[in-house]
């Protein structure tokens, strides 16, 4: 069973910060899942929320806030003073750092804008010219996304149906969508789906798992990887099972 730190180590740092993915590698993870988004000047940054109002010191749609801008909120002493200074991280800073790991890039594209296709082009360039195509996997619940890379010049791409509630014939859909994985919230209606994917081959993620006893649960369906918050107890759960695929 793999590991995927969601969003860092977010049980003990601030999400999607520098510190939340420095911490989550210290624990013998597979990979750390993050988030992007693009800022008002297009640059791609890692974010989760529409809105910068719960995890800094702003107000507004982070869309609305130019790349500068955003690098002057706090995105750490939300969570504790210990953190106080964290940036929100461009995917470029990001990618500087991940490079240099062992770990799989789960990177979630959220609600891009209408004319999304230059900036997610853009952003995929980066990867490719940094060397991490083979070792990014890019999942979003916007799935023409997924169709259009398919189809464009950033097919080495892994390619991950994302999706809150399992879905009627799973495996036809991920393969019109020529998706590699799917990617599936956890409880207890998903929980029949996830042997019989896997029987197909295709791997399986399952978020957001932070509770060992459906760690176990998941392990037994084959499920390939969980996503979780809380990486340090779930390696300790799989020490000696990790890079199963
Ligand atoms: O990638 C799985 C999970 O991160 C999707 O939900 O809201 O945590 O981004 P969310
Ligand atoms: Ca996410």
């Amino acid at each position: 069973m793999e590991v995927i730190a969601h969003r860092g180590n977010k049980a003990y740092t601030p999400e999607n910060t520098m510190a939340a993915f420095m911490s989550a590698a210290s624990y013998s993870i597979s990979g750390i899942e993050l988030d992007v988004q693009w800022t008002r000047d297009g640059v791609p940054v890692i974010f989760h929320d529409e809105k910068v109002d719960r995890t800094t010191n702003g107000r507004g749609w982070l869309r609305s806030f130019t790349y500068n801008e955003l690098r002057e909120l706090d995105a750490g002493g939300w969570f504790g003073e210990a953190f106080r200074g964290e940036k929100i991280p461009c995917l470029e800073e990001v990618v500087d750092w991940f490079k240099n790991q062992d770990l799989t890039l789960h990177l979630e594209v959220k609600k891009p804008p209408k004319e999304y296709r230059p900036l997610l082009d853009k952003a995929l360039n980066l990867l490719t010219k940094e060397g991490m195509e083979q070792r990014t996997v890019i999942s979003t619940f916007y799935h023409p996304l997924l169709k259009y890379m398919a189809q464009g010049s950033t097919e080495g791409f892994e390619r991950a149906l994302l999706t809150k509630t399992p879905l009627f014939r799973g495996i036809r859909y991920a393969n019109v969508l020529q998706a590699h994985a799917i990617h599936i919230r956890h409880s207890y209606q998903a929980m029949h789906f996830y042997a019989s994917w896997a029987k197909h081959g295709i791997p399986v993620r399952v978020y957001t798992v932070n509770r060992v006893k459906d760690a176990l649960k998941c392990h037994r369906l084959n499920v390939n990887s969980i996503i979780t918050d809380d990486p340090k107890t779930m390696t300790s759960v799989f020490k000696n099972n990790q890079k199963t695929s």
